[in-house]
């Protein structure tokens, strides 16, 4: 992580699923250590937006900068290694291992980026701690990620996309099945760990009243075009 180049950076970007639904983008810029809330409809994009920002799906053209490194110019194993080293991702869905541990998944990512690897060292004592101070007892940490409640998969999740304290955080609404008290316990150590990190922010949310912490509310109309196809 450098703070010389921008955390995000799209350039003259455009998308489709199949001609269905297209976003294009002009220009979307997120500053290294930079928290940014995007609102939007449901529907409206925002989740098609993160894949794209974290490389999942590609544009059909323009540059998307993670960091100084245009990942949509990224192919295989590069691309696939420069997301890892990059980004830590809280998806819609989790999209934990239901048969591993909650603390194995939390381990994932350092199996692919060697850079979140060394920063996390000791691994276990990082999981742990992460996990702990996302309030999931320890008494869970070695059991199946499937046999968690949904709230307990979505703090699993974010403790994943925490460790080794990647450059850019994607979050896609992941407070989403906590309670108030919780959503805020979150959020604080959320500010925390990318703080100390200086980590950037991207979360995806509904709910306006989360906005307090964040540097910057975007509104997805605001940055991106979309075009759907009339069905008949
Ligand atoms: N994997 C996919 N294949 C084809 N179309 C998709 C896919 N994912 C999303 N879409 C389409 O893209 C559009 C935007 O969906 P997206 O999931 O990005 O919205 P969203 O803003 O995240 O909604 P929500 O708030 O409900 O999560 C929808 O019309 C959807 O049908
Ligand atoms: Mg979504």
């Amino acid at each position: 992580m450098t703070d010389t180049h921008p955390a995000i950076a799209i350039r003259n970007v455009a998308f489709s699923w199949d001609g269905d639904f297209s976003i294009e983008i002009d220009t979307f810029d997120v500053a290294p250590g930079e928290r940014v809330m995007l609102l939007g409809p449901s529907g409206g994009g925002k989740s098609t937006f993160l894949n794209l920002v974290a490389g999942i799906v590609p544009p059909s053209r323009g540059s998307i900068d993670i960091l100084g490194t245009d990942i949509a110019a990224l192919r295989g194993a590069k691309a696939d290694g420069y997301r890892a080293d990059s980004f830590g991702i809280v998806f819609q869905q989790f999209n934990l291992l239901p048969w591993l541990s909650a603390r194995d998944n939390v381990l994932i990512p350092l199996r692919f980026s060697k850079q979140r690897r060394k920063r996390a060292a000791p691994a276990k004592d990082s999981a742990n701690r992460l996990l702990g101070a996302l309030g999931i007892d320890s008494a869970l940490f070695r059991t199946p990620a499937g046999r968690l409640s949904v709230g307990q998969q979505q703090r699993v999740a974010a403790a994943r996309a925490l460790i080794g304290s990647p450059g850019v955080i994607l979050a896609d609404e992941p407070t989403s099945a906590l309670d108030r008290a919780m959503a805020d316990a979150f959020l604080d150590l959320l500010y925390g760990e990318i703080g100390g990190a200086g980590s950037a922010l991207l979360m995806v949310s509904h709910d306006e009243t989360l906005a307090g912490g964040f540097d910057r509310v975007v509104r997805l109309d605001d940055i991106v075009r979309v075009s759907r196809r009339a069905i008949a």
